[in-house]
């Protein structure tokens, strides 16, 4: 299967303000890495899919877990965020947000994993931990077993292989290669949502053909 190109259209100047303004950037107070890009798409994926369940794979301090469960407030979608990291839970009680502690690379035997049966979709997934390779695929395939047609899996952040500077390097293309290699066995169960990546400009996104929609 021939796929679009990953790199992303986002000139090079651009992107320096954009990833250090994201690595600087709070929610509420918390910690929120993300960028306006991205968060304008997600806003509108949030409210074309009205998912009952976002699992979020990488928790950090929480601020995207607050962000996702106001979101689905705003929109009146009586939703659920699960949001899991290596790393022990932050400290926020919010009812509308499980976190868990789970291994991106071993979700099986994570406590998401005894709650996956009671979960009911639409769901969106975001793949947001290390943005190694491993991981991400990890990730991808674990979700495979569990998504349904229409659903949505975002693996987040193959823009570290267009930024600048070495600490970018020690990714090695991890997310865009994992993406690659998981549609060169499943391309005809999903679809890259064009019409996110693309919205603002050929991948536009920190997110190079992330935005994936299960057709099948
Ligand atoms: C980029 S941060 C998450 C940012 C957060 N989603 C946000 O938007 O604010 C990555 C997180 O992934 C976690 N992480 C790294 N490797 C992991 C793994 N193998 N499994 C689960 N979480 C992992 C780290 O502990 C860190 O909290």
């Amino acid at each position: 299967m021939k796929l679009r190109r990953f790199d992303s259209s986002i000139p090079k100047r651009a992107l320096v303000g954009l990833q250090n303004g994201s690595l600087r950037y709070t929610y509420r107070g918390v910690t929120f890495r993300k960028n306006p890009l991205d968060i304008a798409l997600y806003m509108k994926l949030l409210h074309e899919l009205k998912p009952m369940a976002i699992i979020e794979i990488g928790t950090l301090h929480g601020g995207s877990a607050l962000w996702f469960a106001d979101q689905l407030s705003t929109f009146g979608i009586d939703g659920h965020v699960y949001s899991v990291d290596i790393a022990q839970p932050p400290k926020i009680d919010d009812p509308r947000i499980t976190f868990l502690q789970g291994d991106a690379m071993a979700l099986e035997n994570s406590s998401l994993n005894d709650l996956m049966e009671s979960i009911r979709g639409p769901i969106l997934v975001i793949e947001d931990s290390s943005h190694l390779y491993e991981a991400s695929l990890a990730v991808l395939n674990y979700f495979h077993q569990h998504l349904s047609r229409g659903d949505y899996i975002v693996i987040e952040d193959g823009i570290v292989n267009d930024l600048r500077g070495r600490r970018y390097r020690r990714y090695r293309d991890g997310p865009n290669r994992a993406v690659r290699k998981f549609l060169d066995k499943h391309h005809s169960d999903y679809e890259i949502d064009a019409s996110i990546c693309d919205f603002f400009g050929q991948n536009y996104t920190f997110n190079p053909n992330g935005y994936l929609k299960r057709v099948v």
